[in-house]
């Protein structure tokens, strides 16, 4: 699976391309020990270097020069066994002094700002899971991806089924856009985004939802859902519902109907809905409600 994302225009993607979370990848542990999860059964022993790993402490390899070194330390005592078990959940683990505490999954909530790329690692932007200063985890990874410079709802974590749940379009799962779009819109736009929309490359999207911004007051990025350009033409604020993530899906569905989106912002995923006072680039861990719909407590 591939592990960065490289924003519009920089790198050649595959027009027809579903969402993929980036840098997923499959857990061996499965799903015991969820730290954000009350009610989980307990981490099962695990090697010291694949615990400092996964909590992004550095590579095996750096890991066993540093226990050499006798800068880890587990209880108290110096370890210098990369492969010594421990029971995450009950052992003390330091590296230069410093507690390293676990957490089998971590799940955050990010307002995504523009002109960070939704990856998590990336030699030209900064990443959205560089956005996450708190993290404990060196796998997370953004559950779906936002183009550089669409902002909006955005989950980070490592629970991969969790990911392959939200994003695969047979689970149906609506994902909610404030749109602005320039260009005049077709009268029958909603029935055509209803009956599905044949996208340029020949590719027919799932029904989807279009409707005025006005009943989604906290989604407006200014007021007033209409306006007319110094050139004549036509701007609104409009929300969209789609089910499928298509690579730069609502922006060409609207490039179908000859219009052009000019501000997107995604409002909710599933039932997670984007905490509006979050300013772009915040964050926050989900919260338990939040876990609880998703069932992963
Ligand atoms: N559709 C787009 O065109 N861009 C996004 O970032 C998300 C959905």
């Amino acid at each position: 699976m591939e592990k960065t994302e490289k924003p519009a225009g920089v790198e050649e993607k595959s027009e027809s391309m579903e969402e993929k979370p980036a840098g997923m990848e499959e857990k061996s542990d499965g799903r015991t020990g969820q730290s954000a999860g009350k009610g989980k059964p307990p981490a099962g022993a695990m090697r010291l270097d694949r615990f400092l790993a996964e909590m992004g402490a550095g590579t095996r390899g750096q890991i066993r020069d540093a226990a050499k070194n006798g800068r880890i330390q587990v209880n108290g005592v110096v370890e210098k066994r990369p492969e010594r078990k421990l029971f995450p959940e009950e052992d003390t683990v330091t590296f230069d002094g410093r507690r390293v505490a676990y957490a089998a999954f971590e799940y955050y909530m990010l307002n995504k700002p523009q002109g960070v790329v939704s990856a998590t690692e990336d030699n030209r932007y900064q990443t959205v899971v560089e956005l996450i200063g708190e993290r404990k985890r060196g796998d997370l990874f953004p559950v779906g991806r936002l183009d550089i410079d669409t902002e909006g709802l955005l989950l980070i974590t490592n629970d991969g089924a969790l990911a392959h749940r939200l994003l695969s379009p047979k689970k149906h799962v609506d994902k909610r856009y404030l749109a602005v779009v320039e260009g005049r819109l077709p009268d029958d736009a909603a029935e055509q985004f209803a009956a599905g929309i044949v996208l340029a490359d020949g590719t027919v999207t799932m029904p989807a939802r279009l409707e005025a911004a006005d009943a989604f007051p906290c989604g407006k990025v200014a007021s007033g859902t209409f306006s007319v350009l110094p050139d004549g033409g036509e701007s609104r604020q409009v929300i969209v519902t789609i089910r499928e993530g298509k690579f730069h899906q609502v922006k060409r569905m609207f490039e179908t109907l000859g219009c052009r989106v000019t501000y997107l912002k995604r409002l909710s995923m599933g039932s997670l809905v984007l905490d509006e006072s979050l300013r772009p680039g915040q964050y926050r861990p989900l919260t338990d409600e939040e876990l609880a719909a998703f069932e992963v407590v």
